[in-house]
This record gives C-alpha cells, structure tokens and sequence, in this order.
C-alpha cells in the first residue's frame, strides 16, 4: 500500500464519512440544483446552501451568500484578480506564492494592466507586515498573501498583515490553499475582503472542490454568464450572490462531500490535526538531522508551521530520490517546484527544488519511519 505524504497538494485518504456522503447523494439526489425546480433540484439546491452555510459558520464570513463555490482555489483567485482588478492598479504580492497567484498578476503586469511589488520573505520563510506597509501606494488596491507557504509550511503574520492594509484602506486577499481546515480563520477579525479556499485539501472534501469568499464591500465583475438555477427571464447574469459568480450547474456531488469533510474537521477540531501533522514532520525534521548532507528548510519553531516540510540532499537531486522513493519504495512526496519557483529561488533550490513531505490526519510515526528509513538507504 502506498505510503501518501503529498497532502498539500490533496489530502489522501478522505475521512470514511465523506465517501459515504458522496455515494448516498450520488445515487439519491444528484439532480441538477434550481431553486424553482421539482423536489429532487430543490434537494440539491438545499446541498449547496447548506454547504455555504458551514464554510460562512466555520470562517465566520458575513453571511452564506458570499461564499461562491468554484472549481479549486486557482479559480476562486482567477475570479478574484479578473474580476476585481482595474487598469492601473497597483498589486503587493510576495515572493512565497503558488503559481495560482504569481501567473495570474505576473500576466497582468506584462500586459502593462497592473504594477506589481513582489515583497521578499525573511530566511524563516515569513513576511515582515512593515515591508508590506512600506510598499503600500496611492495605487495600490490589493494585497494577495498565502497563509502558509506551500513549500516550506511557514504561517504567515495575517492578523498584522491585514491590520495593515486596512489602515490603509487597500483590499486584502488571502490564498488558503495549505490553512483552511488546519488553521482557524475569521475572515471578518482579520480584515480579510477575498478569501481562496479548495475544498479538496485540509477540508477533506474532494477534487474539483473550492470557494471564493467576497467580502460585501468588494465590487467584482461577472466571472462567466449564464444559467442560475432560477430568475431565467433576465437578459443578463443577475446581480444577486452567489449566482452572479456561479454560472452553470455547479459541482453539487463535490459540495455533498465537502460539507461532511468540514463536518469532520470540526469534530476532530482544528488543533488536534494541524499538532499531529506538525509533529509528524518534527519527528521527520529530528530523523534527516542525522543524515549526512541534507538540508531542511523552513521555520525551526513549529508553532509557526502546519504540516508542510521542504529539504534537499548534496547526495541525489529532488527529481531522482522523488522518483526512488516512488518506484522502489511505493512512498508518494513532491519532489520539485511544488509551482512556486520565486521562493525556490530565494532559498537558492531553483530549478531542482526540494523534497516536500506533507503528512494528512491518517498519516502514523510508522510512515514517518518507512521513510526516514528509505532515506538512510538511498543516501548512505
Ligand atoms: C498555496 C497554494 N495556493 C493555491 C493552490 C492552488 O490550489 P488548487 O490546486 O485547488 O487550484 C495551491 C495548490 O497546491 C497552493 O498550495
């Protein structure tokens, strides 16, 4: 049986109640949801509010209807950047993010659409508020910030972050691709205006699966037009939330799974998962200490970090010991870029990158060994 460390891309297994979630809507209720449909649309209609309604309980965001559902986080961020950004515009972003992030304003800046700065993280991987304040201009409408870097784990300063951009009376956008279900988050407390979710990773639900949350004092264009589930007479995409940004027959089979993994993650609370995959890659962190020639990166404090874990050896390049450790010992990491070449760059690991190793809630010590082990015989 494979050995799955790669939970920062998607979390792997699901919790046995989101299967089961799934497989029941699936053969009971898998209509197309309309609010002015027959019983079984209006079942699946009441699917998505529900659904809408955990992830505005959970972020505690300012009502259901700003939680629009998309198809991952890349989307929730395109739709985020497309629609809210102006000519003209000035962008503050950091040199931790995803690709979902860097593409989309790099574009942007090329086309001669935006300016963008691009703040620097410090050694730890950690953004410093003050640099964000200080690259703050007349122009600038929008901060874009991961919580968590999706390479090294570090947690960013988001409290600070958006007291900041507040103050300042700019946008703040946060990415959390690698927190939402492993760190709490109120949207509100923390001045948060755009808010990228997928709903496949620490939420536990499944592929194909995320959220955008729109702050009411945001304005954004339509994302795609069309279809609504109801007011059909109406030349034009309607203005109302979330319809306005949810054009087309939603992934209501993905929402059905994902409500029961958030479901889950509530029970087992946030803190009991995010201290045992921390201490998962402490035990790791402690293990490739005593391996000649590799070196780890990211914040030695793990209060700092979720369950993320970056390294490299002098020894064997991130491709190979990734494609060994595959073949011959059926252990899945992600070796490489992890689609985040500015913070490879700075950490000077560009363009083999590192090993990532990101345990989920069902990983055991027993699989932190299997590969520690591994890696002593690879790298002796
Ligand atoms: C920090 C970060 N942002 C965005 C994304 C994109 O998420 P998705 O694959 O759901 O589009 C990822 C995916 O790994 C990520 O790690």
């Amino acid at each position: 049986m494979t050995i799955y460390l790669d939970n920062a891309a998607t979390s792997f297994p699901k919790p046995e109640a989101v299967y089961q979630a799934m497989d029941r809507f699936g053969r009971a209720s898998l209509a197309n949801p309309g609010r002015a449909g027959h019983k079984m649309a209006l079942a699946a209609e009441h699917t998505l509010d529900d659904g809408r309604h955990r992830l505005n309980r959970f972020f505690n965001g300012t009502s259901p209807e700003r939680w629009v559902f998309t198809l991952n986080c890349t989307d929730a961020l395109n739709m985020a950047f497309k629609g809210v950004l102006q000519a003209g515009d000035h962008v503050i972003t950091s040199d931790l993010e995803h690709n979902s992030v860097s593409r989309p304003l790099r574009a942007m800046e090329l086309d001669g659409f935006i300016t963008l700065t691009r703040v620097k993280a410090d050694g730890t991987g950690t953004l410093d508020p003050d640099a964000i304040k200080v690259a703050i201009t007349p122009k600038t409408r929008m901060v874009a910030v991961g919580h968590a870097s999706n390479v090294i784990g570090t947690v960013q300063p988001i409290a600070e972050i958006g007291q900041v951009v507040r103050e300042r009376d700019v946008l703040f956008l946060v990415d959390a691709a690698q927190t939402a279900g492993v760190v709490p988050v109120d949207v509100q407390t923390l001045h948060i205006d755009l808010f990228a979710l997928p709903g496949h990773k620490g939420l536990m639900g499944p592929t194909g699966t995320g959220a955008l949350y729109v702050a009411p004092r945001v304005k954004i264009n339509v994302w795609r037009e069309g279809g609504t589930g109801g007011d059909s007479s109406n030349e034009v995409q309607p203005k109302e939330f979330p319809y306005f940004l949810e054009g087309g027959t939603p992934n209501v089979l993905g929402v059905a799974g994902l409500s029961t993994g958030i479901q889950w993650v509530e029970s087992e609370g946030l803190q009991k998962i995010r201290t045992h995959e921390v201490g998962l890659t402490e035990w790791l962190w402690r293990q490739l200490d005593g391996i000649d020639g590799v070196q780890v990166y990211g914040h030695r404090d793990a209060a700092r970090r979720v369950g993320t874990l970056s390294f490299r050896s002098e020894t064997l390049a991130a491709p190979e010991l990734g494609g060994i450790l595959d073949q011959a010992f059926d252990i899945a990491i992600r070796p490489g870029l992890h689609c985040a070449p500015y913070i490879h760059r700075s950490l000077g690991t560009f363009p083999d990158g590192t090993v990532r190793v990101s345990p989920g809630p069902f990983n055991t010590e027993a699989d932190i060994d299997r590969l520690a082990g591994a890696l002593r015989e690879i790298l002796s």
